[in-house]
């Protein structure tokens, strides 16, 4: 395919410019032209959870990390404020702040934040302060609920500071093996390895409710180990084979959970998947090759780029069964199909040109949430992949909150840039231009380079560091 040129959101003046541009493109969204006043935009309703807990809007922050922990896996003064700035943002749900590894193995960065028994204050105090900051600017908190994003890397895993891989994968894949070097004699996990794994999963889970945290999210997405469990379809043992087997990891974590320290349990879910893609023609991304049908995309119909979500509905009986109310989709890898997980007009430096319309990649999250949302209207779901939407974010938000499309609007790399975004839609404040996202993907590419990941293009705390102009330089190395 080669390249296309894209039109830029912020080129899109009057909702009748974004609205004509998606027939353009042959795509859609939900959409209101005349926002709610103020006080009146479903975005600003509580949603009551079983336990009788309400949450105040409908805003999530979704969980990003920062790369910029300690070797230790303790935050550091950027991992504060980015929290910080989570909490004060507005939104009254904090979907687990960040991918935490529950042991060193299973971190995908030497500076990934890491939950054990030593470092269990840390997290106490950041929970307190999140709790702190979100009560002295809104007077009280008990309307936010806060989880924490537990996880294990897996076949990404860069545990170390020599930043080698050291992979822990479930099954040989047809791709992913190969396009990430998976050694020759490299032995996938044991039973026994996971029935460790699990442990760690409850001890950690035990931690954070300790620490204040109101949920843990078992996180099964974006090709770690969770997710990876997912298309374990030719993996033998108790673990791999039937759905009911893929399910055995969650279950006995969940199961560990209610025998001990009972925190709610949420999670995040890849509810579809593509097959990788790669550079091709002009660097424009292209499906890579393999042979019949592509089995190992979870929610995909086996051609690669297809979605099917008959198991994906199984799993969600699933999970309501296992007494999982909350559930945040969002799609894919950010290591072999970024477009597909944070549609951007600038790929990151490890990326490839959008194969299509962004706009194309937000729909497709935006809709496939909104059916798993009708078919399951007793889960809490949580979109994501807002971002790329720019100033016709609130538009498209409302709209889908309006129509029960989803339950909540999740925000990744909007709130990087812009952190009150949520309490400006919500006070019916015009939306500062110069902070809004425009999905330059630094925040991916900085990390790609061994730095810290956070807003270059727009956020003085990290323009004015010397890693700036340092990515400055590799950007111009690596330009695609
Ligand atoms: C810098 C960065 C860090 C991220 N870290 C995480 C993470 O720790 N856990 C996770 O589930 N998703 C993570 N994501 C994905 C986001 O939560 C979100 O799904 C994605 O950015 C799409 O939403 P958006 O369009 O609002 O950015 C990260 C994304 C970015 C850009």
């Amino acid at each position: 395919m080669a390249k296309q040129k894209i039109t830029r959101v912020a080129q899109l003046k009057t909702p009748s410019d974004f609205t004509d541009h998606l027939d353009k493109i042959g795509t859609r969204l939900p959409f209101k032209t005349n926002l709610s006043k103020v006080g009146k935009s479903s975005l600003g309703t509580p949603l009551t959870l079983k336990s009788g807990f309400e949450i105040g809007n409908r805003f999530c922050i979704l969980p990003m990390e920062g790369w910029d922990g300690t070797i230790d896996g303790l935050p550091t003064e950027h991992t504060k404020r980015r929290w910080q700035n989570f909490a004060t943002s507005g939104a009254k749900l904090l979907w687990g702040c960040e991918a935490v590894a529950v042991r060193h193995d299973g971190r995908a960065n030497p500076n990934q934040l890491l939950m054990n028994e030593k470092n269990f204050p840390a997290f106490k105090e950041l929970y307190t302060d999140l709790r702190k900051g979100h009560e002295e600017k809104y007077g009280s908190s008990s309307d936010l609920l806060i989880g924490l994003q537990l996880t294990h890397s897996g076949r990404f895993s860069v545990p170390d500071v020599d930043r080698s891989r050291k992979p822990h994968t479930l099954y040989k894949h047809s791709v992913l093996d190969e396009k990430f070097n998976l050694a020759k004699t490299h032995q996938a996990m044991t039973d026994s390895d996971i029935d460790e794994l699990v442990n760690d999963f409850v001890k950690a889970a035990g931690l954070a409710k300790e620490a204040g945290f109101q949920f843990v999210d078992i996180k099964h997405c974006h090709g770690y180990l969770g997710h990876e469990f997912l298309s374990a379809k030719n993996r033998t043992g108790k673990y791999g084979g039937p759905l009911k087997n893929r399910l055995n990891f969650l279950r006995a974590i969940v199961e560990g959970i209610n025998a001990t320290s009972k925190i709610p349990v949420g999670v995040r879910l890849s509810a579809f998947d593509f097959v990788p893609f790669e550079k091709g023609e002009e660097n424009v991304g292209v499906p890579s090759s393999f042979q019949g049908r592509y089995n190992e995309a979870f929610g995909g119909d086996g051609t690669g780029t297809g979605i099917d979500l008959n198991e994906v509905f199984e799993l969600l009986e699933q999970f309501e069964e296992l007494g999982i109310e909350l559930v945040c989709i969002t799609a894919g890898s950010p290591y072999y199909n970024p477009h597909v997980i944070r549609p951007a007009i600038f790929p990151p430096s490890d990326g490839y040109l959008p194969p299509e319309d962004p706009l194309i990649g937000v729909s497709r999250q935006i809709y496939i949430t909104s059916e798993i949302k009708k078919k399951f209207p007793n889960l809490v779901i949580i979109g994501s992949a807002y971002s790329y939407l720019q100033e016709w974010l609130p538009h498209v938000g409302e709209a889908v909150i309006d129509k029960g499309m989803a339950d909540f609007v999740g925000l990744g790399r909007m709130v990087l840039s812009y952190p009150n975004m949520p309490e400006d839609i919500l006070n019916g404040n015009k939306l500062v231009r110069g902070n809004i996202c425009r999905t330059f993907s630094d925040c991916t590419t900085a990390p790609r380079t061994g730095m810290l990941s956070g807003c270059f293009p727009l956020d003085s705390y990290y323009k004015e560091m010397p890693e700036a102009a340092k990515l400055k330089e590799f950007k111009k190395k690596v330009r695609l």
